[in-house]
């Protein structure tokens, strides 16, 4: 699959005048030659673009190559990930309908059900990504399920296709975000589940230069969110975020190619380092959708180990949120605990705190490792050494 994907992403763009990237569109809106072709377009008769709120040359280039990589029919691009999340909830849910969410759920998105979807009357419940897929009846009275496989900092998977099937019998909608595998590693759709959002500030961008969303769906799905809420809460992408994209899709199976190569062996190295308790990072699981792994994981270390002293050593790995890029980065999930605010996440559903997430990006494996492996054992707790009196 990743090599055909690889070509597919690769493809020259193509408007015959002979430009393989697409022109970045500039333009906030697209004027008509008459009054005809004016009206035309606004009673729905043709298709120009007519407002970069909605509609845009270059965004359109960027949906249509993410579109293909999903195996959906069409797609949206957001001006964030959390864009792409709330404007599709909201084109779905209405008072009184249920979503089932899973458990360490991206803490944003929480807060946006919490904080939004709640008080307009939508009921939500969250659940343990295990009984997705083994309770055939969870999702029974349920509208949409929204679904991170794997989840949040804690990196648990669910076999999709199971859960696509349970769903449909109860008529429930399927949403994943699908951010941490990318189609390089996962394909939802291909699994029968209906809709895949992505951040796509993370790898499908790949440079941490970018804050940016997609969702990807059939063009009945996608186009509820089209004619609702991505006009009415505009949060639209914009031209160029979209050309960067378009260059990020590029090499999106190399370098997840590499993130896994790199993670694969350094995962390897940290299961028998001393200090490490476990490492939670989803195995492959052809059938339940995931093929491959991605950068991102996470560690529990046990008491030994300072971990704001290992925080405080690293050198290659950068202290931060957001994931996906080029530069490795330590997120520890104390830090998250501690976040001010309202409906914090990690707190409700129990993030350990012996635990820190890690990305790793494109650099040295060696240099990484010797990062990691040097900072574990600097903030590992010797004993207290003994003070000589002679
Ligand atoms: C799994 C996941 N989904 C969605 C988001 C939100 O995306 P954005 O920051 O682009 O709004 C994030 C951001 O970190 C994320 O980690």
């Amino acid at each position: 699959m990743s090599d055909e994907l690889a070509t597919l992403l690769c493809e020259a763009f193509n408007d015959g005048s002979g430009s393989i990237t697409p022109p970045i569109v500039q333009s906030s809106l697209f004027s008509f030659d008459s009054y005809e072709a004016f009206e035309d377009r606004m009673a729905g008769r043709s298709k120009n673009a007519i407002y970069s709120r909605v509609d845009n040359p270059t965004v359109a280039a960027f949906e249509a190559s993410i579109a293909r990589a999903e195996g959906a029919d069409a797609a949206i691009g957001f001006g964030s990930g959390m864009g792409a999340i709330s404007s599709t909830l909201l084109a779905l849910v209405k008072p009184g309908d249920h979503v089932a969410c899973v458990e360490h759920v991206y803490p944003d998105a929480y807060r946006m059900f919490e904080r939004l979807l709640r008080p307009f009357g939508v009921n939500i419940s969250y659940h343990p990504v295990s009984e997705f897929d083994s309770d055939p009846d969870l999702l029974a009275g349920v509208d949409v399920a929204y679904l991170e496989s794997p989840n949040s900092l804690m990196f648990e998977t669910m076999n999709l296709s199971r859960v696509a099937d349970y769903a449909k019998q109860h008529g429930a909608l399927t949403i994943v975000d699908n951010s941490w595998a990318t189609p390089v590693f996962q394909r939802p759709i291909e699994h029968g589940i209906d809709i895949v959002l992505h951040s796509a500030s993370k790898y499908i961008s790949g440079h941490s230069d970018t804050v940016a969303g997609v969702v990807t769906a059939s063009h009945d799905l996608v186009n509820r969110v089209r004619d609702l809420t991505l006009p009415l809460l505009g949060s639209k992408l914009a031209p160029f975020e979209a050309w960067l994209l378009v260059r990020g899709l590029r090499t999106l199976v190399p370098r997840m190619q590499r993130h896994q190569a790199s993670t694969n062996q350094i995962i390897d190295l940290l299961r028998s380092l001393d200090g490490v308790e476990s490492v939670l990072t989803p195995d492959i699981d052809v059938n339940g959708g995931i093929i491959g792994r991605s950068g991102l994981f996470s560690v529990c270390f046990d008491p030994s180990v300072d971990i704001r002293v290992l925080c405080n050593h690293l050198t290659l790995f950068r202290l931060g949120v957001s994931w996906g890029g080029f530069e490795s980065l330590a997120l520890p999930a104390r830090v998250g605990l501690a976040q001010a605010g309202a409906a914090n996440s990690m707190r409700r559903f129990a993030v350990p705190d012996n635990l820190v997430r890690f990305s790793i990006g494109l650099e040295s494996v060696e240099d990484l490792w010797g990062d990691l492996e040097s900072s574990i054992g600097h903030a590992r707790q010797r004993p207290a050494s003994r003070v000589s009196t002679a």
